[in-house]
């Protein structure tokens, strides 16, 4: 077996050798003219003039070879006590029945279609519908607002909206249908048609969870049962073809969307599969995250389908649903052989139980590695899940826009040296530098900003959804010829990565990106605000939470902590519950530079506890000291 660097090198020298070779784990209508061409698109384009489809890929090829009886998807729901094993065969047929109604409603090539489902079998039929007639899907994440909802809408334009009745939390059911309707209401463009899956709950609801509008929705169930047995052929699609939209949070309140073509999607996902999860046909690979979130598109709904082996989609928390031990029994009685989760997820389980008594019952020897995503890692949460079941835990950086790991330890090559806080080194086709802020390579060991030698691999985004423009300035202007990924770290001398923070307002809560802009621009709506700002501040848990201060205006009379609950629900309200907009304080000024810049980080320590001075450059030191009070008063952390 070839060597990681034996590999990364190969990549560096011979790309098109090297992901021509990838591209041979996929199955293809027709080849590609050239693997990279660097004359199309924003920096070229991967795969340029192949055919293929991702759910002919993902579906029928396994079918066809003979794996249809084997299981495809493991549901497993304590919030909803369900669980399904759906084989290939079944999806291929649900599959296909959704995607003859689609086309019956006039869904074809191109349209887009937007998802907004919890975690639910229905959820996979849905995106595979889309993908075998050539639709462009839209996932978007249960926890958003209806506002954010209508955002989406707005962008992407989706003449169809396949949705579920509600999301169950622990602490309540989430009306998915109504928030739909609600964000229809509020979106300028309009739908054509809703599909509703009507989900059968014991817990108690509010009335009129699933109500189908006639001639605009249709009833999910009766659309598969009618459609049964119809046969859709996969649709000839161009690798460069647009396979799926995600949103993310940029600097403002109106999120990026990023396109993911099909080819280099598929291919980099495949060789993922084995290079660096190490998950094999017939395998077992457990995602514990969301299908709303990329590390949810990658690695529960496509990867582990395309090479062949078995997901589990889990609905649930990982504590609380029913206890801390809930991951490691799915471990055991699904025989997983790669787990994958986020640290926050790791610490909710280390905090309810620090002995690990709830895995003591599980024994798990097929179980080779766990891999986290989403955040930094604490090395103390990595050591104490070593300790649990003595396997890898393997660290791996991320971005929406990349669609796979930046960094990783490559387990299917070799496991690496592991150094903890590190996602250690980067994976073939990311060429990744240090730059200080005038654009200039730093020293190893030198703080910076991480930016990536264009262009970047296959898999990562091609460019924004209908935005060349916006996708220019926001990575490419920067550092020219570098892809700036707004986070900054060092890589040390042996070339190991460390992703310490971003350069931008953007926050990372309970492995969920935010944009702490978004939020202020929320706050900045209040009719008695008349100033704000938001910073993300350490959290114990979820690594950072978002603290907003508010300057009220003048002549507001009313209590500042009756406006502060008004903020916490506006928030609620505009962005989602996935906030956890909790803390704000109402300040008399808010600290400034005399040039008018907010000194948030100086805030940020302050609240941290961490070492800060006063910047010589302030308008106005009591601005500080009256942060400093309120945190004696309040409790943070
Ligand atoms: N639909 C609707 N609401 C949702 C939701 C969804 N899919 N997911 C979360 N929410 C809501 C929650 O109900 C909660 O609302 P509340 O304020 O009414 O309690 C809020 O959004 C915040 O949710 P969450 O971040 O999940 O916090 P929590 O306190 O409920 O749970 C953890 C804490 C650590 C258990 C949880 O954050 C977790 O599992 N994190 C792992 C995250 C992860 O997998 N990230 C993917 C990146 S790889
Ligand atoms: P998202 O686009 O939601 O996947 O969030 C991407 C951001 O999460 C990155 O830009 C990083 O700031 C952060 N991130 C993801 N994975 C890691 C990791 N392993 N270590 C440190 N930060 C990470």
């Amino acid at each position: 077996m070839s060597s990681y660097k034996q590999i990364y090198d190969k990549c560096l020298k011979h790309p098109d050798e090297f992901w021509g070779e990838a591209a041979r784990l996929i199955d293809w209508f027709k080849p590609y003219d050239k693997v990279f061409d660097k004359d199309a698109g924003v920096y070229g384009r991967w795969f340029t003039g192949g055919k293929t489809n991702a759910c002919y890929n993902a579906v029928d090829r396994h079918v066809k070879a003979g794996r249809g009886a084997q299981v495809a998807i493991y549901y497993d729901s304590p919030v909803s006590n369900a669980k399904r094993a759906i084989t290939y065969q079944q999806l291929y047929e649900e599959v296909q029945a959704l995607a003859a109604f689609m086309q019956d409603i006039g869904i074809k090539k191109g349209d887009r279609v937007l998802i907004y489902m919890p975690m639910i079998p229905q959820v996979f039929t849905s995106v595979f519908a889309c993908t075998r007639i050539g639709a462009v899907h839209s996932v978007v994440f249960g926890g958003f607002s209806a506002k954010e909802l209508a955002i989406r809408i707005d962008d992407c334009k989706p003449k169809l909206i396949i949705a579920a009745s509600c999301g169950i939390e622990p602490n309540r059911i989430v009306p998915y249908q109504a928030m739909v309707n609600q964000a229809i209401d509020m979106a300028k463009h309009e739908v054509d048609h809703c599909i509703v899956h009507e989900r059968p709950i014991t817990q108690k609801a509010p009335e009129g969870l699933f109500t189908l509008k006639e001639g605009r929705d249709f009833d999910y169930a009766k659309v598969l049962k009618e459609n049964m047995g119809r046969k859709v052929p996969c649709v000839e699609l161009s690798a460069t073809d647009p396979l799926y939209i995600l949103y993310t949070s940029g600097t403002t309140g109106k999120p990026k969307g990023v396109m993911r073509d099909i080819g280099g999607y598929i291919v980099a996902l495949a060789w993922t599969m084995g290079a660096v999860f190490n998950v094999k046909p017939g395998e077992v690979m457990f995602t514990a995250s969301d299908v709303g979130w990329v590390v949810g598109h990658s690695y529960i709904l496509y990867a582990p389908l395309i090479v062949g082996a078995t997901t589990v989609l889990f609905e649930g928390k990982p504590i609380g649903t029913p206890d801390p031990g809930t991951f490691w029994r799915i471990c055991e009685e699904y025989n997983v052989r790669s787990f994958f989760s986020a640290p926050t997820a790791f610490r909710s389980i280390k905090r309810e139980d620090p002995n690990g008594n709830y895995a003591k019952p599980y024994k798990l020897p097929n179980l080779q590695a766990m891999f986290v995503a989403g955040e930094r890692a604490d090395p103390d949460t990595l050591q104490w899940v070593t300790n649990l079941f003595h396997v890898p835990v393997i660290d791996n950086w991320w971005q929406t826009e990349t669609g796979w790991p930046i960094a990783a330890n490559p387990l299917g090559l070799e496991l690496l040296p592991i150094k903890p806080g590190s996602p250690t080194l980067p994976m073939p086709g990311f060429i990744i530098d240090v730059l200080d802020d005038d654009g200039n390579k730093v020293a190893p060991g030198t703080f910076g900003n991480l930016a990536f030698r264009l262009p970047l691999p296959p898999g990562c985004l091609p460019t924004l959804w209908n935005a060349d423009e916006q996708f220019k300035k926001t990575y490419l202007e920067r550092f020219p010829g570098f892809y700036n990924s707004s986070d900054a770290g060092y890589i040390d001398e042996d070339g190991y990565v460390f992703v310490m923070s971003r350069t931008d307002d953007i926050i990372n809560v309970a492995g969920h990106r935010l944009s702490t802009g978004g939020m202020e621009e929320a706050l900045a709506g209040h009719q008695d605000i008349a100033e704000c700002a938001v910073i993300g501040i350490k959290d114990n848990l979820k690594g950072q939470v978002p603290c907003g201060f508010i300057v009220l205006k003048h002549n507001v009379e009313r209590e500042d902590a009756i406006i502060e609950k008004e903020c916490i629900a506006r928030i609620r309200e505009i962005i989602g519950p996935v906030a956890a907009f909790k803390l704000v304080m109402t300040v008399r000024k808010l600290p400034k530079t005399r040039s008018g810049k907010i000194l948030r980080a100086v805030i940020r320590k302050i609240i941290d506890g961490d070492e800060w001075s006063i910047p010589s450059t302030i308008e106005d030191p009591s601005t500080l000291e009256e942060i400093q009070e309120l945190v004696k008063t309040r409790h943070f952390g």
